[in-house]
C-alpha cells in the first residue's frame, strides 16, 4: 500500500484478528518509529513489543480506553523520560505523537491496524514493562488485522471539513 493510500485507510482499530504479525513487519513498523523526526534530533522513546497474552492481558486495564490491547497481535509501548519541566513535557508529547503516526502509518502499509491508548494507572504499567524509576509509559500502540473489515479508503472520514480546516495565507 502506498503512503497516500495508508494516511487515507488508517483508522482506530480496537477489534483484532486472532492472527499473528510476522517478525518482519513488526521490525518495519518499529524502525518506522526509531526513524521519527524529534526536537533536537533528542529521539527521547523507547519501544517496548508486547507479545506475550497474558501481559497484554494486563496492560488492557491501564486505562478505560485500553480495552483493545487485551486482543491485539502485539501491542507497542512507547516509553520515555520522566520530563523535568513543561518545556520538556510539551516537546516529548510533540515528539511521541511523530513516532506513533510513523509507526500508525507503516502498519496501515501493510495492512495491519493499530489502536492508541493512553495510560492512567503508570504503577501497573511500570510493574509490567520492568519500567526504571526514571522512564514512564506515556502511550500503547496495539497492533494487528482488524477483525471483520480490512483496512480500506475511507471515503468520508469523521473529519472537520477541509476548507474549515485549511487557511490559504491568512486566518
Ligand atoms: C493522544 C491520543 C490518545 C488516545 N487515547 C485513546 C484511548 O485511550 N483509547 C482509544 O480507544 N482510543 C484512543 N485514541 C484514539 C482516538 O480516539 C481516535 O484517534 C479518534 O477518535 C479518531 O479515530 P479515527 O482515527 O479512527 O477516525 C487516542 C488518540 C490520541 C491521538
Amino acid at each position: 500500500m502506498q503512503t497516500w493510500e495508508a494516511i487515507r485507510s488508517r483508522r482506530d482499530v480496537r477489534s483484532f484478528e486472532d492472527r499473528q504479525i510476522a517478525d518482519d513487519h513488526l521490525d518495519e513498523i518499529l524502525e518506522s518509529g526509531r526513524r521519527s523526526p524529534s526536537s533536537q534530533n533528542w529521539q527521547p522513546w523507547d519501544f517496548i513489543l508486547v507479545r506475550q497474552r497474558d501481559q497484554l492481558l494486563q496492560l488492557s486495564h491501564v486505562w478505560r480506553g485500553a480495552g483493545h490491547v487485551a486482543q491485539a497481535a502485539a501491542a507497542i509501548a512507547l516509553i520515555a523520560p520522566v520530563p523535568v519541566d513543561e518545556r520538556q513535557r510539551d516537546r516529548l508529547q510533540y515528539d511521541l505523537g511523530q513516532a506513533t503516526m510513523s509507526i500508525m502509518l507503516a502498519a496501515a502499509s501493510l495492512g495491519v491496524g493499530s489502536g492508541h491508548s493512553s495510560v492512567g494507572d503508570q504503577d501497573l504499567a511500570r510493574t509490567v514493562l520492568g519500567l526504571p524509576g526514571d522512564k514512564f509509559c506515556a502511550y500503547l500502540i496495539s497492533l494487528g488485522y482488524p477483525a471483520g473489515r480490512p483496512l480500506t479508503l475511507i471515503r468520508r472520514p469523521d473529519r472537520r471539513p477541509f476548507d474549515e480546516v485549511v487557511h490559504r495565507d491568512r486566518w
